[in-house]
């Protein structure tokens, strides 16, 4: 039985993390790509990490590569390829600078890997994802975005440290795009099925929600850069559950057809993963407060894809 094959388009921080991953959990086979200028970086990570395998136990081959022909016949595309935020910058303000990016990556698979499936990591990341489909013209089950596990997991760790338990046990669910505009979902947020209201008092939820929110910039402005660590585990977590065929519900970025009242779209809601992709888009009631929230993020979202569509 073939192992998988899993091209990395960018193998800058979140690339190389998840190359890691990737060996260190024996998930397939690598191929680390990134621009031909940085091929030798790609190369030397491959043997970075390769080299690791018996220190850590672990057999896999990684090619690092500037050459898109070593991406045929991947499995699954994971992208990061574009250019990470600075401290000041919102994911919206790398627009510019990521669409020939991601539109170059997605001539690239359309030509190189058609039948591969995508996780889009690139940011703006509603708006990448976006591109990364309409480029390919792939259906929606194969093209997705990581975003609402990222916030999720940063959500459930803001309140498991607020109310000192383990992060185990707290399940969170963020809704809307990627962005300072997110809809954390208080009502769908428990410590394993005891609502987060009787842990904490609403002003404490609040400032986590607000935290949240602009949880990836906090990142930023202490490195200089964007975060990596969690961004990466995320889409492995994604990864997994396609490989595996698990059926896990995870928020995603998903190309909405009529889902909560939105079309034409990507935006984050709870999706079936498995091993056809998205299997199904999971809709669940809002408040009258809850829908205005998302109204808003969608706004958000629609700003920056109007860019994409008239550029
Ligand atoms: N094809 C392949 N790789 C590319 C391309 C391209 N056309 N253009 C740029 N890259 C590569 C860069 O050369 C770089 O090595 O993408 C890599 C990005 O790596 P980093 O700069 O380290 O950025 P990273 O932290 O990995 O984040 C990547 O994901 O979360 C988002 O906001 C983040 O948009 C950013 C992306």
């Amino acid at each position: 039985m073939a192992r998988k094959k899993i091209a990395l388009i960018g193998a800058g921080n979140i690339g190389g993390q998840l190359a890691y991953l990737i060996a260190s959990r024996e998930l397939g086979d690598v191929v680390l790509l990134d621009i031909p200028a940085k091929e030798g970086v790609a190369k030397g990570k491959a043997l970075d990490i390769m080299q690791n395998g018996g220190v850590d136990d672990f057999d896999c081959k990684i090619v690092g590569t500037g050459d898109w022909k070593d991406a045929e016949g991947a499995d699954l595309l994971i992208i990061t390829a574009g250019i990470p935020r600075k401290p000041g910058q919102d994911r919206e303000d790398l627009i510019g600078v990521n669409l020939p990016i991601i539109r170059n990556v997605a001539e690239n698979a359309k030509k190189h890997t058609p039948n591969a499936m995508a996780i889009v990591v690139a940011n703006p990341l509603d708006a990448m994802v976006y591109e990364f489909k309409k480029v390919t013209g792939w259906p929606r089950n194969r093209v997705m975005g990581m975003a609402g596990i990222l916030d999720t997991s940063r959500f459930s760790f803001f309140l498991a440290e607020a109310a000192e338990v383990s992060v185990k046990d707290v399940r969170t669910t963020v809704l809307g795009g990627h962005g300072d505009q997110m809809v954390p979902l208080i009502s769908y947020s428990t410590i394993n099925g005891i609502p987060i209201t009787e842990f904490l008092p609403k002003e404490t939820i609040d400032s986590i929600v607000a935290r949240t929110r602009k949880g990836g910039g906090e990142i930023v402005k202490l490195m200089g850069t964007s975060a990596w660590f969690a961004p990466a585990a995320a889409a492995i977590q994604m990864a997994t559950a396609i490989f595996n065929d698990s059926k896990r519900v995870l928020p995603c970025a998903a190309f909405l057809e009529g889902e909560y009242g939105y079309e034409g779209i990507f935006m984050g809601v709870p999706v079936v993963l498995g091993k056809d992709g998205v299997e199904k888009v999971v809709e669940i009631p809002l408040s009258p407060e809850e829908k205005e929230a998302l109204a808003k993020s969608a706004a958000a979202v629609k700003s920056v894809v109007e860019i994409c569509d008239r550029t």
